[in-house]
């Protein structure tokens, strides 16, 4: 029986992916953790335990309590939060990713699942269908945990025979909960406000195409990952995952023809900087290849779910 630790379950991903894992492996075996409350649905469904997870000593206990045979470790600082505070940003990012690793270690736990990040990239990347393997210099805090923490997963594979597995998210899109201070959240933002007021002001500029995935797909492509038989597998470092690519002037049309008289504006900001060193567009056909990645959101379907579900939540 499959026991799972969910590391930053109050987040944008963690707050849905939980629910899932809960409804694949049982409700009361899918331990959700983080340093804030959680959601209701959360807290009623399951076992929920507030864990600092750069607290080595406490997730151990945790983990040896409720006898855990996998983790998903969703804690971090996103990009542009982690350029306003860099070192404390570092330390999470890091510190609790080898916390992880360590305690998997010690516990010789089957599997964790790590996310990564388009951030991995940088301004020297190849911009158009960025390959699996290609060249990586990122200049974000955020960019370089990320990479530095996709070498110190493969180290533990390679090393210490840990099953790590882990995906290169774009930005995700859900209507749930909030986004966690990236630089891809305009596109969550501008659904909440194309409803509420009908006007939206983008912190990218009009044109900045970016790599997206509506969550259900984020949430399918990470338990398909997790599921998948390790002899598929041919990395353990981190798969790229493309979903949908558009620009937030392309976003804007696409709200439009559901609020006639929705109003996008453009004052870019310091994350204009960040996004312009991500790719367009990345090529995942590794993962296609590996474990059968596949998509069910394009643009329009994602932009329809998203203004039912948010006019419903804003009542
Ligand atoms: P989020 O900021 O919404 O959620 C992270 C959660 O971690 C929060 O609930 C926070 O309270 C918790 N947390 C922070 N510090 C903690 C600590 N010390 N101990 C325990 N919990 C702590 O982030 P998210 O968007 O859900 O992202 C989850 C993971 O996916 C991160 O690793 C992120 O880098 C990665 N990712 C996210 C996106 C995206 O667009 N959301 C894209 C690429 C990668
Ligand atoms: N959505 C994330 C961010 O913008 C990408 O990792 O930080």
């Amino acid at each position: 029986m499959e026991r799972i630790l969910v590391i930053g379950c109050s987040g944008q991903i963690g707050s849905e992916l939980t629910l899932e894992l809960r409804k694949m492996y049982g409700d009361s075996n899918v331990v959700a953790t983080d340093i804030r409350p959680a959601p209701a649905d959360i807290l009623e469904s399951g076992p929920f335990e507030i864990l600092d997870v750069l607290d080595a000593g406490k997730l151990q206990l945790v983990c040896e309590h409720e006898k855990i045979t996998q983790i998903y470790h969703l804690a971090a600082i996103l990009s542009g939060n982690a350029e306003k505070r860099p070192m404390p940003s570092w330390d999470i990012n890091m510190h609790s990713l080898f916390n992880v690793l360590e305690i998997t270690k010690a516990l010789k736990l089957k599997k964790i699942f790590w996310p990564s990040s388009i951030a991995v990239f940088g301004p020297t990347t190849p911009r158009m269908n960025t390959p699996q393997y290609t060249i990586m210099e990122p200049n974000t805090v955020y960019g370089i945990s990320k990479l530095a923490g996709e070498r110190w997963i493969e180290y533990y594979y390679q090393k210490y025979g840990i099953d790590t597995r882990s995906l290169r998210y774009p930005g995700l899109i859900s209507y749930k909960t909030e986004a966690g201070g990236g630089t891809t959240d305009y596109a969550v933002e501008i659904f909440y406000e194309a409803i509420r007021r009908k006007k939206y002001t983008c912190f990218l500029s009009s044109e900045t195409a970016l790599p997206m995935m509506f969550m259900p797909d984020a949430i399918k492509a990470t338990v398909d990952l997790m599921e998948a038989d390790s002899s598929r597998l041919s990395l353990h470092s981190s798969y790229n995952v493309a979903g949908i690519c558009f620009t937030p002037h392309a976003l804007g049309m696409e709200i439009k023809k559901h609020i006639p008289d929705f109003e996008i504006t453009y004052e870019p900001d310091f994350r204009q900087v960040i996004a312009d060193s991500w790719p367009d567009r990345i090529d995942d056909n590794v993962a296609r290849n590996d474990w059968g990645l596949t998509y069910e959101y394009d643009l329009p379907k994602m932009t329809e779910v998203m203004i039912t579900e948010i006019r419903k939540k804003l009542g």
